[in-house]
């Protein structure tokens, strides 16, 4: 009997759930149609596009269809008002990778679905929000783009897929959601680029193309064992002081409690602003920029540079930009933040773009190695390498390993890092670094 009524329950609260949904429709008057065809936004808006803004706008952010290359649209998040001088950066976007035409549409239907489609009616983008409760769409006041449901619980948020930008207030999570940003390609194209920032249980990270590290954390609450990130998030943190409130990415920990938070300073709040944005560029480099209300001219202003050229006073954790695994293009020697030379079999030779080590083939035979003292990879500052292991040893690795460029090793510790690109080398001017990079026998 008891089992029969369980049963008989179950069925009606199926019942009762799909009665729920199926009602669950979108108020007519918050369903939007609009289609991408008309005049172009005549401000400056980042990367020189040509854009058409569309209606939604919540103070300072507004949906807009922007292009660099003809015909090829990204719909955007713009965070900036009218005003002369200022260049609006983009601050999320849905369709990075897969542009859209001129009278593509982007609606939300009465299902509760938030969709972006072409001219032809093909789905480029969308929410997976249909009959999820949605009723009603919002820009709220600090950029996260948002689907309600009746209760006023987001059913979807824009702030759980950021592209390159993160902004106050949004989190990067290391599982089961968001958890990292990725580069733009270039100005021209929106695409995928090779780095990105990514949260990890013990450590914030950079990475070249997913696996080469580049820059991370040094959070000393980690290194005990059963500690570990949850989340990130970028905030405006409060101090005793009003005047020395700084932003800041701040991780949550698991097992954390009596541990303050780790946090990576990212610059004193000046102008007042919580309107901010930590954006990893096009570079690699990660940067915040805050905004600053009721000004003439450029609103932007560049607070925090990860990677930077001169040194601040007060900051522990300076990087310069030889860490940067493109400072230097496809090779060369950089020392203070500067390109100083262009590594060749006999000697260093002035830098320039062109700077490249020449292709070793795969035939042992075919190449040898040549030695620069005092110098790393990009790599070598944030990860162990591999060993410890007899310099032989870490030559051996390479000289079988067909994409082996070289490899660097340290004498002091005996560890050995494979270098599949070479990229910047950074001067160190400590005599147990050396690197050995593969050249053809000519
Ligand atoms: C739609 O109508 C409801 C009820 O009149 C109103 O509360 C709501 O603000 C309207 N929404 C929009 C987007 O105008
Ligand atoms: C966009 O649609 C309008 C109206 O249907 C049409 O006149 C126009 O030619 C279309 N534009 C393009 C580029 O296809
Ligand atoms: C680590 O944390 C987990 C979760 O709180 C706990 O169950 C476990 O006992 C901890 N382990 C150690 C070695 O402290
Ligand atoms: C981040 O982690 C904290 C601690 O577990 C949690 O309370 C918070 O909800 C998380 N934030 C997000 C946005 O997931
Ligand atoms: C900063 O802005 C907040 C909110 O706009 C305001 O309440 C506060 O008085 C301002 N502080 C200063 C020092 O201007
Ligand atoms: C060279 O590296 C060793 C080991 O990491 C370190 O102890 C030493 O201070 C470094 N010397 C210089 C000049 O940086």
């Amino acid at each position: 009997m008891a089992a029969y009524s369980s049963v008989v329950s179950s069925i009606l609260f199926f019942f009762f759930f799909l009665f729920l949904r199926s009602e669950a429709i979108v108020p007519a008057n918050e369903t939007f149609h609009y289609v991408n065809e008309g005049d172009f936004g005549t401000f400056d808006s980042e990367y020189a596009p040509t854009y058409r803004p569309i209606p939604p706008f919540t103070f300072p952010f507004q949906l807009c269809f922007y292009n660099t290359t003809p015909n090829a649209y990204t719909l955007a998040l713009r965070m900036g008002t009218r005003r002369d001088g200022t260049v609006m950066p983009w601050v999320w976007e849905a369709n990075r990778g897969k542009p859209v035409s001129e009278n593509a549409t982007f609606s939300l239907l009465s299902d509760g679905n938030l969709v972006l489609a072409d001219a032809n009616g093909q789905i480029v983008w969308q929410t997976d929000t249909a009959n999820k409760g949605v009723v009603g769409f919002a820009i709220l006041s600090d950029g996260n783009v948002v689907l309600r449901d009746s209760e006023g619980n987001f059913v979807w948020q824009s702030f759980d897929s950021p592209t390159d930008t993160l902004l106050v207030d949004q989190t990067l999570s290391v599982r089961g959601g968001p958890l990292k940003l990725v580069s733009r390609e270039s100005i021209t194209n929106n695409v995928n680029g090779v780095y990105s920032f990514v949260i990890e249980p013990k450590r914030l990270a950079l990475y070249y193309k997913n696996n080469m590290r580049y820059w991370s954390s040094t959070f000393p609450e980690l290194e005990r064992k059963n500690v570990t990130i949850i989340n990130a998030t970028l905030v405006v943190a409060e101090s005793e002081y009003e005047e020395n409130n700084f932003h800041a990415l701040r991780c949550n920990l698991q097992n954390g409690q009596f541990f303050e938070f780790p946090d990576l300073g990212l610059g004193q709040v000046r102008y007042n602003s919580s309107l901010s944005y930590l954006r990893l560029g096009i570079d690699g480099n990660l940067r915040l920029y805050t905004y600053r209300a009721n000004v003439r001219g450029n609103a932007w202003s560049l607070l925090f540079t990860l990677f930077d050229r001169r040194e601040e006073e007060f900051r522990m954790d300076f990087e310069d930009e030889c860490q940067l695994p493109n400072r230097c293009g496809k090779f060369g020697l950089c020392e203070d933040s500067q390109c100083v030379g262009c590594p060749k079999p006999d000697g260093v030779f002035a830098w320039s773009k062109d700077c490249d080590a020449k292709l070793p083939g795969c035939e042992a035979s075919g190449f040898r190695y040549y030695e620069l003292k005092g110098v790393d990879h990009f790599t070598v500052k944030y990860t162990g390498g591999i060993g410890p292991m007899k310099r032989s040893e870490c030559e051996s690795k390479c000289t079988k390993d067909c994409k082996c460029m070289g490899y660097f090793y340290r004498t002091d510790n005996s560890r050995c890092w494979i270098a599949y690109k070479l990229k910047t080398l950074t001067r160190v001017g400590n005599s147990t670094h050396f690197a050995y990079i593969k050249t053809p026998i000519s």
